[in-house]
């Protein structure tokens, strides 16, 4: 019988400051640590917490299936434990899928909203396929082997040219992974339905941020990000709501952390003016 208990997610300080926090929520394989360098060139003042999602980094599973409600769910109850009552919820690529799932079940949480290199859209057959093929595989090989060629996809032609230095590090966060972790994220991001109605309904800032090499979730899938915002129950926030970041790909976080440093400083100021 597996164990159900809720354990509270692993959390790290990355800025500090006072007020209601950024959470910051990693993609898939990676953890809290791909929010680091970025954290740091917040505006003086905004408080940063990262998160470790279920299965990643020092975050155990809990014996919950694969889900990224259960994912949302264990944001929030580790929130609420912490003594936060609502937060700016960011979220990288499989971090956003997570932070729409928490703006779908826990609204009042959720004071503003940052979609970074993510969609709102659910996964093809295909790629569902492939996410399952990618479970087993680390299950039956009990490595990450199978997800250790992603750092070329995640980034950029302009990164894999002229910041070379980014690859040792981002090979170094995926082989610190769980395979068991690895499995249980790519199950969840398969079973994950399409949200674009959560952003229609959603009434607080939103800032939807894209590397404009960015081939995993491109250009296309953040403006319907951004048009679903800006449908008219939703809050339409202004020009801050697409940031196009140049000269990176799926990981403008990394590759350009000043420059999503910046639209998440914009995204906090409207935030709180908005209360
Ligand atoms: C990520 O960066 O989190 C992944 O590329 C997301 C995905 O596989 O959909």
């Amino acid at each position: 019988m597996t164990s159900q208990a809720t354990r509270n997610l692993a959390t790290f300080t990355l800025h500090d400051g006072g007020g209601v926090p950024l959470v910051l929520l990693h993609g898939f394989p990676l953890d809290h640590r791909m929010w680091a360098t970025c954290a740091q060139h917040l505006p003086p003042g905004v408080r940063a917490i990262g998160v470790d999602l279920p299965g990643a980094g020092h975050s155990d599973l809990d014996g919950f299936p694969p889900s990224i409600e259960h994912a949302a769910d264990s944001v929030y109850r580790t929130m609420v434990a912490a003594g936060e009552g609502n937060a700016v919820v960011v979220g990288h690529s499989m971090g956003g899928y997570v932070a729409l799932a928490l703006a779908e079940r826990h609204p009042g949480f959720v004071a503003g909203l940052g979609l970074v290199d993510t969609k709102s859209t659910a996964d093809t057959e295909e790629a569902r396929a492939k996410r399952l093929r990618v479970a087993a595989a680390a299950e039956a090989s009990q490595t990450v082997d199978a997800v250790l060629g992603m750092p070329a996809a995640l980034v950029g032609a302009t990164t894999t040219k002229g910041r070379r230095q980014l690859f040792p590090v981002l090979d170094s966060w995926i082989r610190a992974q769980s395979p068991a972790g690895v499995a249980w994220a790519e199950r969840a991001m398969a079973a994950r339905p399409d949200r674009t109605a959560v952003l229609e309904r959603f009434d607080a800032p939103v800032a939807v941020v894209v590397g404009a090499e960015d081939s995993i979730t491109p250009l296309a899938e953040a403006e319907h990000m951004v048009r679903a915002a800006a449908s008219p129950s939703g809050y339409t926030a202004g020009d801050a709501a697409l940031t196009l970041v140049p000269g990176v790909g799926h990981m403008s976080v990394v590759e350009d952390p000043q420059a999503v440093a910046a639209a998440l400083g914009l995204l906090h100021a409207q935030v709180i003016t908005h209360h």
